[in-house]
């Protein structure tokens, strides 16, 4: 279950940050997973920017990273410190829940997201967890796929739950959970 709202101002930053240059497909294998730190959040905040209509500011990304409840994985090259995307969740309650994942759009396509979310529902398990959970907004058709991908199955639709765009949410579990094999 979700508790936040994505509420804060979107933040604009497309000039602050030099583009990235384009990843080729064979660096991907040298991609690591590991915890995020807080030196992280305005890299990442760059990133949700250019993710979302209604992206999460500095404040809400620390303040979930000083959440006991709250993991947060980033990606990485493992010859570079910048990072590539970020998966933050939960775990409470025998619960994964997915609270806010992206990947910089220049690396996008390559692998990252499914790794990381492999990676995330992986570390849930080993803290007890029995099932993950997710909202997505209905038109996100790219992360519905990898989602799908990954076994996870509509469940329900919550209505306008994306205040800013008054969009709808489709709720989805994994109901393989169990034999989930990251
Ligand atoms: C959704 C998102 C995280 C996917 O990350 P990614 O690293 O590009 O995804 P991957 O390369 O790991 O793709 C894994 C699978 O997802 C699906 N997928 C990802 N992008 C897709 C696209 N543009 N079109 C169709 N399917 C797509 C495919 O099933 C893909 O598997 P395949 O390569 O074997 O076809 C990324 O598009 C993103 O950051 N989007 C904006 C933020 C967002 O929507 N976050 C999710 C919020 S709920």
């Amino acid at each position: 279950m979700r508790f936040l709202l994505r509420f804060q101002p979107k933040k604009s930053c497309s000039s602050a940050t030099p583009e990235l240059p384009a990843a080729k497909p064979e660096r991907v294998g040298r991609v690591v997973l590991r915890e995020m730190r807080l030196e992280e959040v305005e890299d990442a905040v760059v990133i949700e920017a250019k993710s979302f209509p209604d992206p999460w500011g500095y404040t809400l990304f620390r303040t979930e990273l000083e959440n006991p409840f709250s993991k947060g994985l980033v990606a990485h090259f493992a010859d570079e410190t910048r990072i590539l995307g970020y998966n933050l969740f939960w775990v409470m309650f025998e619960e994964v829940h997915i609270l806010n994942f992206a990947i910089d759009p220049t690396f996008r396509r390559l692998g990252i997201g499914e790794l990381l979310l492999k990676k995330s529902i992986a570390i849930g398990k080993e803290l007890g967890a029995e099932k993950a959970t997710l909202e997505v907004r209905i038109s996100n058709v790219e992360a519905i796929r990898l989602y799908e991908k990954l076994g996870f199955r509509i469940a329900g639709e919550r209505p306008r739950y994306y205040a800013r765009t008054n969009e709808n949410a489709y709720i989805m579990l994994l109901p393989d959970f169990n034999r989930f094999e990251p």
